[in-house]
């Protein structure tokens, strides 16, 4: 074009007119060529002739400057408004002259500039295509126009980067371009559900000139994805007990697909009916929730399968765990394996009683159980083995302090709150002998008067036993000791059950003044258990006896008196009289007083000692023979006396006495014979007094035990007086009397002697086999009538008077 251009112009120039080129679209007032330069013409020339420019046009696009010869643009030159498509596009246009008239043609060519984009007629396209679309399917894409021409002219397409399709271009007939996108990729709505495009249309200038339009491409979905959960497993806890519709879980699946396709439904699957029962999931939402009661004793854990199902019928699978969470809803069972009772109160420490076993069915801490005892009993309770409790005795028990237990065992558990159970167990105290009777007081003292009626009751006797049953039966036993050598229950008796003592005999206080005795109270036990009284009876004295003179002795036939001789001064002591009583106390208190007397004035008597004697001098005229009666009375109540008859021989001499006494026939061959018979007196009596000796000595030694009975005995001491001794010494001097008195007293306490009635025989027994031992003398009535019991040659010896006084 641009040779054929320069061609024409070359024409123009060389033939008949002028020809210029300018590219359009110049600014107004630019210079298209200076004609007056190239017409030969000079300015001067061009102002004289009046140079102008004509046409036929109705715009002007050029103007004549005459004054420089220059043609200017006086328009705005758009080639494309001028000439289309039309190429070249050029104009004419004539330059008048006058004087002389000359017309040059002018020819301006417009070149082309690349001044217009290609266009498209839309701004947008839009294209619905399926995923599943196959690959080269084919989209046509719009075109582009570009209005300017050549080279400026439209020159192709192109697809901005995209995998999915490619751009294939044509031209049709007329040599228009166009252009479809093939798909070279499958398309996925999943990943992608739009794509956004760009077609660029550009021309061939310089510069290069474009047009864009945006392509939008939806995909269109189709069920291809199939739901899929987003766990593979589904953990969820639930508590047991929960109400109905706990939540427990929810599952999701996802479908890539939207819309239908991408609904999904939820079930479980081949769920057995039981489980069926407990749980549901919500077909829309996955929520899974419980329909009934979970119990963990039953159940510890479920799995359930889980479908997930598109509406396609695309299905994904997965599972749920349900654990089972434990609530401590079980309290703990306690069951007595073995339990004993009642426990013997001697059971030692550590004895068992009971086994019992405790359940809990809760697991974990809920199932954790420990046991005690509630409050304080001397009971503990120890685990040896996982849930077996022992219980045992802590301590040593005292059916006497508490015979019964009531022990509250309680069961607990370690959940919170904790549960418990709690069992009592009665455990009764068993009665052991081990508490001996016991009496209130150690020693009993009983009085009771002596004469008493066999059979009375003296006291009664109660010992006390803790324990119970047979362990506190009590019987009273008289604990058998002898007394004075006879059994004690002669003497006393005992009731065994009601502890009542009984005199067993009638007692004689000159006898026995006391009586000292064991009672055992043995209680019913095996082995029985027994503890021991004292009794202590004292017998009471009662004024029983009268008083005995013993000296002077008073006998029926001899006569006895004692000499006062004439010489005696006042006061001299004539003789005594000695008396006892047997009774004690007041009843033995004894007074003595003159009842009678042949001279009043000449003897009084001590009223406490008995002893006569002169109250003024002997005279002459006093009679030789007097006769004193002395009363000695008690001081019981009612008082006892005796009388005795002292014969007092007022003389200087014996032979004077003897014919005073004249009466006594056989006293003067009495005397005749004195000598001899003191003699022999004195041999007997020594002989007799050293056997004595010799008996006493080895009795002593073989019964000293039996003695010490004699010293709790405390018979009265007795003091002897031999008969008619003084009348044997004829003076009657007091001092042998008491002599003698005092030997036999230094072991009188042990010595045997008993005293006859004095109204009888005035006999003194004396039985050497027995000296020293009071068991003997079982009662003096047995002696006396049956003097065979001892010694009988002794005894007759010694009972004969006759043989003592006059060597028989
Ligand atoms: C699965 O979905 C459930 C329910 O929406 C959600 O609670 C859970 O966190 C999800 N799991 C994962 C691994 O994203
Ligand atoms: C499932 O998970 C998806 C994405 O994680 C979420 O958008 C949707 O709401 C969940 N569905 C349920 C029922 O929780
Ligand atoms: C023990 O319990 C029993 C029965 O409840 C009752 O009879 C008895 O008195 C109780 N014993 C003690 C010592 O509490
Ligand atoms: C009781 O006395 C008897 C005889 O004196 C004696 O054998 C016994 O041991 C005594 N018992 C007790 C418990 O003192």
């Amino acid at each position: 074009l641009i040779l054929i251009n320069a061609f024409i112009q070359l024409f123009y120039l060389a033939f008949l007119f002028s020809v210029y080129s300018i590219p359009e679209e110049m600014k107004k007032g630019s210079l298209i060529g200076n004609v007056a330069q190239d017409l030969g013409l000079d300015l001067k020339r061009l102002r004289s002739g009046r140079a102008r420019i004509v046409s036929g046009e109705s715009i002007q696009y050029v103007e004549l400057k005459p004054d420089k010869g220059v043609l200017a643009v006086k328009e705005r030159i758009d080639r494309e408004q001028l000439c289309g498509d039309t190429t070249p596009c050029s104009f004419t246009f004539e330059m008048i002259l006058e004087n002389p008239m000359e017309l040059h043609q002018i020819m301006v060519e417009i070149t082309d500039i690349n001044d217009n984009s290609p266009t498209f007629k839309r701004d947008s396209m839009r294209f619905e295509i399926s995923e599943i679309a196959s690959v080269g399917a084919r989209f046509p894409l719009a075109t582009a126009e570009d209005l300017d021409v050549g080279v400026n002219g439209m020159k192709e397409y192109i697809l901005n980067d995209d995998d999915n399709f490619v751009l294939k271009q044509h031209s049709n007939a007329e040599g228009k371009k166009y252009a479809e996108m093939v798909l070279q990729k499958p398309l996925d709505r999943e990943t992608n559900p739009s794509l956004s495009l760009k077609l660029i249309a550009v021309d061939g200038g310089t510069p290069q000139r474009s047009g864009t339009v945006n392509i939008d491409v939806v995909v269109l979905d189709a069920n291809d994805n199939a739901p899929v959960f987003n766990q593979t497993l589904y953990k969820a806890t639930v508590t047991e007990n929960a109400l109905k519709s706990t939540y427990v879980t929810t599952v999701n699946a996802s479908d890539a697909d939207v819309g239908s396709n991408s609904v999904v439904t939820y079930y479980f699957s081949d769920l057995s009916n039981s489980l069926g029962d407990l749980f549901k999931i919500d077909e829309k939402s996955g929520v899974v929730l419980t329909t009934g009661f979970i119990d963990f004793e039953k159940d510890k854990k479920f799995e359930l399968q889980i479908h997930a199902k598109d509406q396609g019928g695309l299905t994904d699978t997965s599972k749920v765990i349900i654990e089972v969470v434990d609530v401590n809803d079980n309290a703990p069972a306690i069951s007595v394996m073995s339990f004993t009772s009642p426990v013997s109160e001697d059971s030692p420490p550590g004895t068992t009683i009971g086994i019992i076993n405790v359940k809990d069915l809760d697991s974990g801490d809920n199932g954790q159980v420990s046991c005690r005892i509630e409050g304080t009993a001397p009971f503990k309770i120890k685990s040896n083995l996982r849930n077996y409790y022992t219980l045992t005795t802590d301590s040593v028990l005292d059916r006497e302090m508490v015979s019964e237990y009531n022990i509250t065992v309680v069961a607990t558990d370690s959940g919170a709150p904790p549960l418990s159970a709690q069992r009592i167990f009665n455990i009764k105290v068993s009665d052991v002998n081990d508490n001996a009777p016991v009496f209130p007081e150690r020693v009993y003292t009983a009085f009771i008067t002596e004469n008493n009626s066999p059979g009375v009751s003296v006291l009664t006797l109660k010992a006390n036993d803790p324990d119970e049953n047979r362990n506190a039966r009590i019987s009273y036993i008289l604990e058998g000791k002898n007394i004075a050598g006879s059994s004690v229950s002669e003497y006393v008796s005992v009731n065994a059950e009601t502890g009542v003592v009984l005199a067993a005999r009638s007692f004689d206080y000159e006898q026995l003044k006391e009586l000292v005795f064991v009672v055992k109270a043995q209680d019913g036990g095996s082995p029985p258990l027994s503890s021991n009284v004292t009794v202590k009876l004292i017998i009471q004295d009662q004024n029983d006896n009268p008083p005995q003179v013993l000296y002077p002795v008073q006998t029926g036939g001899s006569m006895v008196a004692e000499m006062v001789p004439r010489s005696a001064d006042v006061g001299y002591l004539v003789t005594k009289v000695v008396a006892v009583d047997v009774d004690s106390g007041q009843n033995a208190w004894l007074s003595y007083k003159l009842q009678k007397a042949t001279d009043r004035a000449l003897f009084e008597v001590g009223l406490q000692n008995g002893e006569i004697r002169t109250i003024r001098q002997v005279t002459d005229k006093d009679a030789v023979k007097q006769r004193l009666t002395v009363i000695v009375e008690d001081n019981g109540q009612p008082s006892h006396s005796a009388t005795v008859i002292v014969n007092v021989a007022v003389a200087d001499s014996f032979p004077e006495v003897l014919s005073e006494f004249s009466e006594f026939p056989h006293d003067k061959e009495y005397n005749d014979n004195l000598t001899f018979y003191l003699v022999l007196a004195l041999a007997v009596v020594s002989f007799l007094f050293i056997t004595c000796l010799v008996v006493i000595i080895s009795v002593k030694i073989y019964r000293w035990r039996q003695s010490r009975i004699l010293y709790h005995s405390s018979l009265p001491v007795i003091p002897y007086y031999p008969p008619r001794y003084s009348d044997t010494m004829g003076t009657g001097t007091l001092p042998h009397v008491y002599n003698y008195e005092a030997c036999r007293t230094t072991d009188s306490r042990k010595s045997d002697i008993k005293f006859g009635p004095t109204s009888s025989q005035n006999v003194l027994l004396m039985d050497p086999t027995s000296i020293g031992t009071m068991q003997r003398i079982k009662n003096e009535k047995s002696i006396l009538d049956e003097p065979e019991l001892s010694s009988t040659q002794q005894q007759r010896s010694l009972s004969s008077p006759d043989w003592w006084l006059h060597g028989g």
